[in-house]
């Protein structure tokens, strides 16, 4: 299914960016973090490249997203990184997906699952060391180790916590949870447990301190090409997804006549509209009404009056633009550049935010470096645009 907008995911990108992580966390293993549709990079493409790489795991956020995965053919483990609920016990064992342990009664539950399957399923034991969203206190994960582990049909293969500050400034809070961790995961190991994977730092941590790699890193953000982090240390990782558009109408407005709903717009000048067909159906938010910018060749225009749900309008001014001429929302043409970062900032949110929130209306495009500008191209001729 195709249209005039797509998202073009740089595969080659991808595959640098991943082994560029890899590299610096080794010799921790790295578990690609996927969910969210791989942050709207497309969950099953992006896996199957992240094992190809050689992840040691991928994670996702929620069941449903395992299931695909496991569907799609990914033998991988597959942890599942919010608390498991126990109407989902079965899915768990059926699927063969890694919960976080974070109740004793649903892990009883999933235990139980696990037996009634016949498998023995690999989980992972959450601690609360300051994010305060899930996970056990740490003055009790030992004890709650100890009786997760009696459970028939249960394999702890993992500890883990998640930072809540890795990507601020100051990193004092970082410390005081990563005392938190050091402290049960020593706890854990003198009463004789041997934890394989041992995991808490996201991009952020794993770029900046070396000390939160343990045995395992969780990037997302870095795989996708952004920096976790405005400081220092970084790695050069690439944006991998490009969101290109087509022009599919020009007029030509007079002073003073208005653009879109409500007339947004006024015209100060006779000048050049065109239109674009992306709104806020595909996650290109009504927000950015009046603040955003994309490029057509090579240079910036403002996009005017509200985003509609299907097509946003940009004034060109007096450049003698075509019918079918590439618009580019999200990406590089000629050597300019707009990335999520940026995109971010006019909406005051986080670029995890801007990809992640790209719909599944828009067609993932996967191509090969160079490819990307060709592909395009003969995508348009396919349109028929
Ligand atoms: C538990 C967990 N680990 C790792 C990550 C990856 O974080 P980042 O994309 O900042 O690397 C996330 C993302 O939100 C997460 O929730």
């Amino acid at each position: 299914m195709m249209r005039a907008t797509i998202a073009v995911v740089d595969i080659d990108r991808l595959r640098a960016n991943f082994r560029l992580v890899r590299r610096h966390a080794e010799p921790a293993e790295v578990l690609a973090v996927v969910k969210a549709e791989a942050y709207g990079h497309g969950l099953v493409e992006c896996a199957e490249i992240f094992r190809q790489e050689g992840a040691a795991m991928l994670g996702v956020a929620y069941v449903q997203e395992g299931i695909q995965l496991r569907q799609a053919g990914n033998p991988l483990p597959i942890v599942v990184l919010t608390p498991p609920q126990p109407d989902e016990a079965h899915l768990y064992a059926r699927f063969q997906l890694q919960p976080l342990a974070c109740s004793l009664p649903v892990m009883e539950t999933i235990a139980w699952e696990a037996r009634r399957h016949g498998v023995r399923l690999e989980v992972h034991v959450a601690v609360d060391t300051g994010m305060r969203r899930e996970g056990i206190e740490p003055a009790f994960a030992l004890e709650f180790l100890q009786r997760l582990s009696e459970l028939e049909g249960l394999q702890i293969v993992g500890l883990c916590t998640h930072f809540a500050t890795a990507d601020e400034p100051d990193p004092s809070f970082f410390w005081e949870q990563w005392r938190r961790f050091r402290e049960t995961v020593q706890q854990v190991e003198t009463a004789g447990y041997r934890i394989p994977y041992v995991h808490a730092a996201n991009s952020a941590a794993m770029m900046r301190f070396f000390e939160a790699r343990w045995t395992m890193v969780r990037p997302g953000i870095a795989l996708y090409g952004y920096q976790p982090w405005d400081g220092g240390p970084r790695l050069p990782v690439q944006p991998v997804l490009q969101l290109k558009s087509r022009i599919v109408d020009i007029r030509y407005v007079r002073p003073g006549e208005g653009v879109g709903y409500h007339r947004l717009y006024r015209a100060q000048q006779e000048t050049t509209i065109v239109t674009v067909p992306i709104g806020y159906g595909d996650g290109y938010r009504y927000s950015l009404t009046g603040r955003a910018e994309c490029l057509i060749r090579g240079r910036r225009f403002p996009v005017v009056g509200s985003v509609c749900m299907d097509e946003i309008m940009v004034d060109v001014g007096h450049e003698p633009v075509e019918l079918g001429e590439e618009v580019v929302l999200l990406g590089e043409q000629g050597g300019e550049a707009i990335w999520a970062d940026e995109i971010a900032c006019w909406l005051r949110t986080i670029p995890y935010e801007v990809l992640a929130g790209l719909s599944s209306r828009i067609p993932r495009l996967y191509v090969y470096g160079q490819d990307a500008d060709v592909r395009h191209q003969l995508q348009g001729s396919l349109t028929g645009i």
